[in-house]
Formats: C-alpha cells, sequence, structure tokens
C-alpha cells in the first residue's frame, strides 16, 4: 500500500533529481522518481538535446534507469514541475508497459500533490502486449 509518507518521500526525491534536470532549450525542468515493487526508488531528469525531438521526459529516465537494473513493476511514479504538469503520451504508453495500476503523483515545488491518478485513467485502452499475441 502506498503511505502518504511514501507520497511525501517520491515527491521530495523527484524535487531534488530536478536539480539535475538538462533542459537549456524550454527551461521547463522535470524531476521523477519511481518506487519499485520491491520498495526502491529511482529518479530521473528531462534531458534535452539541441535536437530537439531527441529529448528524453523525466519520466522515462526513472523507468528506464529501473527497467535497466532489473526492475519491472512499480508502485508509484511522482513527477514535480513548476506547474503540476501532467506526463506526456509518450511516457504514458511506457508507463503502461509495466502496469496500469501504477499510482502517478503530481507535483509542484511546493511538494504540494496537485493529482494522483493510475496509469489506467490516464491511459485508457492502450495498447499492450497481449495486442500482439497472435489470433
Ligand atoms: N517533459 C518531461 O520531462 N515530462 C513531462 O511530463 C512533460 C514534458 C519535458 C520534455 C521537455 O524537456 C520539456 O519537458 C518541455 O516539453
Amino acid at each position: 500500500m502506498l503511505t502518504n509518507e511514501m507520497r511525501e518521500t517520491l515527491i521530495q526525491k523527484a524535487l531534488n533529481a530536478r536539480e539535475w534536470a538538462y533542459a537549456p532549450y524550454s527551461d521547463y525542468t522535470v524531476g521523477a522518481a519511481v518506487l519499485t515493487e520491491s520498495g526502491k526508488i529511482y529518479d530521473g531528469v528531462n534531458v534535452e538535446n539541441a535536437v530537439y525531438p531527441l529529448t528524453v521526459c523525466a519520466e522515462r529516465v526513472a523507468i528506464f534507469k529501473a527497467v535497466s537494473q532489473g526492475e519491472r513493476s512499480f508502485q508509484a511514479i511522482a513527477v514535480v514541475t513548476r506547474n503540476g504538469g501532467t506526463p506526456c503520451g509518450a511516457c504514458r504508453q511506457v508507463m503502461a508497459e509495466f502496469g496500469m495500476d501504477t499510482v502517478v503523483l503530481i507535483a509542484n515545488l511546493e511538494r504540494k500533490l496537485l493529482a494522483e491518478y493510475t496509469v489506467a485513467d490516464l491511459l485508457p485502452n492502450a495498447f499492450g502486449q497481449a495486442d500482439l499475441e497472435k489470433s
């Protein structure tokens, strides 16, 4: 179960990570922190590039860091921005790959929890592994 204490911890970790965001083009810095089923936390930041489309969002950086360490399922992910922006479509799809029940916490720089969703809320009827099964 996701406790309020863990919500606060995740938001704080995402806020701390945001300091490392590399966003010289948009100046929109984002921090994320993902909590694995086993209780580990991986953080991430957005990493932009002079070739703009190569930018990777904070959420995907955090998830890919975790997955590359062998993690496969997540209890929650916190996302911290200056204005409480919600994850982009690409990040929602990547979240969906690892479970529709993952809780998504949206917070601002004051560590205020502005919204709480599940991945299923954010991406209903997602395309997934089951859609690739041969009929
Ligand atoms: N961005 C994220 O990192 N996560 C989001 O949820 C939304 C957008 C980044 C991508 C880009 O570096 C900047 O924010 C502006 O789009």
